[in-house]
């Protein structure tokens, strides 16, 4: 922990053209520089670096900050780390507030499996160099594969002697710890004596994103069908399997500058793309791919292109990706390769272009994919289609964006020549399952809400936005009509069966809605009521008389109120003629309208709360935030208001 007083000198020290200067070479313009944006292609400048405001700004892709955060940015490194970066330029001395023992030790123990991990993959490398095992078994294997010397030691590979007790042995002569020797994995202690995990095998190093070794892989030779072919460190406390990339801390840069980190399965796909020229590549390694691992890469990209082998097995792992990446909120692409090949082999026998041209041209989003290669296996069978279909919408439904899910149901739609209302019909239906079981991802999220802030003596005396009577037409629908049930129906080509339909009632149907939207209620006792009727949610009954006689006087109170004042909710029903329609339909489009009024007016609010803000900053960096903001939701917002257009006329 850096001490406040160190990092407000590091601050005052750093003068950012300085800083950037390092890594941007600058030209004088005005009062400003200019330079090419690092963190996008460009050929004209359009990076501008502000020495007066000490912040940079690219007008090409918009990224803008302080000195920390142009290192953070850059060097993809941590606050601390950054400051730290910072202190060694300006020769600022980096007092850190005292560690209590416990944390040192912990530290402690860290760096020392860090500097083991260092030492034994330097000697793995040393051996495919000096060593005659080495060098006639470890370096010949690797050459025979075509990797040059130049990405050998770039990515450390490595040869650990066929001994039982080699490395481990060297270590502890250079005064390395048994017990660190054991914790990394590296050695096995039995009966008393320390004995290598990894002999005669090639070694890869596991880097973390900062470029430390926190583990290894280590692949046997021989075909013998007695030991597998990959042996990989256990987890230890500084190698999680779940959080790491192969490959990440020589794709970062890379990653960031093309957009994009492709995703392929194992070490030597890694290497060999790298050595031919695609460097934005990363490598699961021996675990499917987890959650972890998909926000690691966010922290880079948004977007991934998984580029699998096209064997079943890997076909199957990319489906289960998929899905999981979607959740993230981030853009899949999927690339298979010819039969028989794999990102390796297919990278050391083409050059650079073609392989980069393969990979755009045969990237192909999830639903393509999967359609593609499923449409075959449905041909003339209504019910594979039908099943089909719905898998397609399962995984559109992990898209947490409600303008994503459109764009793909869209697509969807025309692919599979399926109407967009039955797929979103079939959508909602998934979405709410998904809520209600809570088994599909948690992150349900939606449109961020913040109270608009009223600056005193501005307070409106009527606010057009005003949610406090949609909040009450919300209560009125779930106490007057909560029990009521409310079908809706689903096409029969789709369900599989003749006329499924769900029935729900307006209580579960009205909680969903919100839960899936995050809404809250502005209004205090408002809220207090919603909260009361999402505990009967849980299945059982509901009875207006539970909320009438509530033990707390205020909900009661309010209750009446609702229930008694029946005027002013009608008008708009009336106004958009929808009293024409059958009964049946009626309450539908009541419960649906409501709904997706209240929708509209959040957003509505939170646009104008944004423009609000946008009116009243300077700074330009913030500025393009918001706008970014403003128009994705104006582009939700269009899609809810065409809905209610569409609830209330067809
Ligand atoms: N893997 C593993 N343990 C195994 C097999 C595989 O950990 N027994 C992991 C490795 O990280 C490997 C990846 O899964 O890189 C992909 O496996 P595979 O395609 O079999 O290996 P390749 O990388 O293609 O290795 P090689 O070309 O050397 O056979
Ligand atoms: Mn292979």
């Amino acid at each position: 922990m850096i001490k406040p007083d160190t990092i407000q000198s590091i601050f005052e020290a750093s003068r950012i053209e300085e800083v950037i200067g390092d890594f941007v070479s600058l030209k004088k313009r005005g009062a400003n520089y200019l330079g090419l944006c690092p963190f996008h292609n460009e050929k004209t400048p359009s990076f501008s670096v502000s020495p007066s405001k000490g912040i940079y700004k690219c007008f090409g892709c918009g990224k803008a900050g302080n000195s920390v955060n142009f290192i953070m940015e850059h060097e993809h490194y941590s606050y601390p780390e950054a400051l730290k970066w910072l202190a060694k330029k300006y020769n600022i001395e980096v007092e850190e507030e005292q560690m209590t023992e416990e944390m040192q030790q912990e530290f402690d123990e860290r760096e020392s499996m860090f500097a083991l991990n260092s030492f034994v993959s330097k000697y793995f490398n040393e051996n495919l160099f000096e060593n005659s095992e080495g060098k006639s078994v470890g370096l010949s294997y690797l050459k025979e594969r075509g990797f040059l010397e130049s990405t050998i030691k770039k990515f450390e590979l490595g040869y650990a002697i066929d001994n039982w007790n080699d490395y481990s042995a060297h270590a502890e002569k250079n005064g390395y710890k048994k017990d660190v020797i054991v914790k990394t994995g590296l050695g096995i202690e039995k009966d008393d004596r320390l004995i290598d995990r990894f002999r005669g095998r090639v070694m890869f190093p596991i880097h973390n994103l900062t470029g430390k070794v926190i583990g290894f892989g280590g692949r046997i030779l021989s075909s013998t069908k007695t030991t597998a072919k990959y042996l990989n460190s256990p987890e230890s406390e500084i190698y999680l399997k779940s959080k790491v990339l192969y490959g990440i801390y020589f794709a970062r840069t890379a990653i960031v500058k093309q957009d994009n980190c492709y995703l392929v399965e194992g070490y030597t796909d890694v290497i060999s793309m790298h050595q031919n020229g695609v460097e934005n590549v990363v490598a699961s390694s021996g675990t499917s791919l987890t959650v972890d691992q998909i926000k690691l890469i966010k922290r880079f990209t948004p977007n991934i292109t998984i580029l699998y082998d096209g064997d079943p097995a890997g076909i199957k792992a990319s489906f289960r990706g998929i899905d999981l990446i979607l959740a993230q909120g981030m853009n899949v692409k999927i690339v298979l390769f010819p039969e028989g090949e794999d990102p390796d082999s297919f990278a050391q026998s083409h050059r650079t272009s073609e392989i980069t041209e393969y990979i755009t041209t045969q990237a192909k989003d999830f639903i393509s994919f999967k359609t593609n290669l499923l449409l075959d296996e449905t041909k003339g069978d209504p019910s594979a289609r039908a099943k089909l279909i719905k898998e397609i919408v399962q995984t559109i439904s992990h898209i947490p964006d409600g303008i994503g899910r459109t764009v793909f149901i869209q697509e969807c739609s025309t692919i599979m020549n399926v109407p967009e209302q039955t797929l979103m019909n079939q959508l909602n239906k998934v979405l709410r399952d998904n809520y209600r079981n809570k088994t599909s991802s948690p992150e349900i999220r939606d449109i961020p809400f913040e109270e608009p802030k009223v600056r005193r003596g501005e307070q409106l005396r009527f606010d057009p936005l005003e949610l406090k009577p949609l909040e009450n037409e919300v209560l009125k629908l779930i106490l007057n009509h909560g029990s009521s049930n409310f079908v809706l129906e689903f096409d029969p080509e789709i369900s599989g069966e003749q006329g499924e339909e769900e029935e729900l009632n307006v209580l579960d149907f009205v909680i969903d809605e919100l839960n899936n939207d995050n809404i809250e209620f502005t209004d205090e006792v408002n809220n207090k009521i919603i909260n009361e009727l999402k505990k009967i949610k849980s299945g059982a009954e509901f009875k207006q008389s539970d909320l009438i006689n509530n033990s707390d006087p205020e909900i009661s109170k309010a209750v009446i109120n609702l229930i008694t004042d029946q005027y002013e909710l009608s008008q708009n029903w009336e106004k958009n003629k929808i009293f024409v329609k059958k009964s049946e339909d009626l309450l539908k489009d009541y419960v649906m309208s409501t709904v997706l009024s209240l929708k509209s007016k959040h957003l509505a609010r939170r646009l104008r709360n944004i423009s609000e803000e946008m009116k009243n900053t300077n700074d330009e960096a913030e500025l393009s935030l918001m706008q970014m903001e403003y128009h994705e939701l104006k582009k939700i917002s269009a899609l809810i208001d065409n809905e209610l257009e569409r609830t209330f006329n067809h």
